[in-house]
């Protein structure tokens, strides 16, 4: 189906299952080329990324972990604006070589969040991969290692994205239609 609806919102099918299995493909041998025999340990920040994760962990080949995390958000005080806690991190990170794993990056303001909690830990190296990527919104200061796909400043759904909850299982990436 080209055309979707999502709750009270339509889509238009964007980006097929076969053009994301491409470049996750491309992003596991860059990963493989880079960290190859050092033992990654990927961290997913949950919950959109658990199918892009899926999918990347099995076409790695060097020996690897993963665990994932999740970045709760919520307003604190006036003073201290929206708070972001770290959930989810039982293993030390001493001596790893990480790599982040995002679904999107829109703002870059989840994975800064995640960095501001790594660089306080004994890292051997922090790496940074993103499935989708919305270069128009990014406001990082950080750089990006690897990016599977650019796309525009719209919001998506589907591959693990959603939208309230839905549209995760959805095996294309589909954009929103324009009103
Ligand atoms: P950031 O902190 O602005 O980079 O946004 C990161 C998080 O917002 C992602 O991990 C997603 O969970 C969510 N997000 C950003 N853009 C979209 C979108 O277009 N569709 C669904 N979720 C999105
Ligand atoms: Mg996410």
């Amino acid at each position: 189906m080209d055309e979707i609806q999502v709750l009270d919102k339509r889509f238009k099918r964007y980006i097929s299952h076969q053009q994301i299995q491409e470049a996750v493909a491309r992003m596991a041998a860059e990963i493989d080329r880079e960290l190859y025999g050092k033992q990654p340990l990927f961290l997913g920040i949950l919950n959109g990324v658990f199918v892009f994760a899926s999918d990347l962990f099995k076409m790695v080949q060097s020996p690897s972990r993963i665990s994932f995390v999740k970045m709760a958000s919520y307003l604190g005080t006036e003073t201290t604006g929206t708070v972001h806690q770290l959930i989810g991190l039982q293993e030390s990170l001493n001596g790893e070589h990480v790599v982040i794993l995002e679904d999107i990056i829109d703002s870059g303001l989840t994975v800064s969040k995640l960095l501001d909690h790594l660089t306080k830990q004994n890292t051997a190296s922090v790496r940074i991969a993103t499935l989708f990527f919305k270069p128009d919104a990014f406001k990082g200061d950080y750089s990006i290692d690897h990016i599977g796909i650019e796309i525009p400043d719209k919001f998506v759904v589907g591959y693990g994205l959603d939208y309230n909850g839905y549209g995760r299982n959805l095996r294309d990436l589909y954009v929103i239609s324009d009103e």
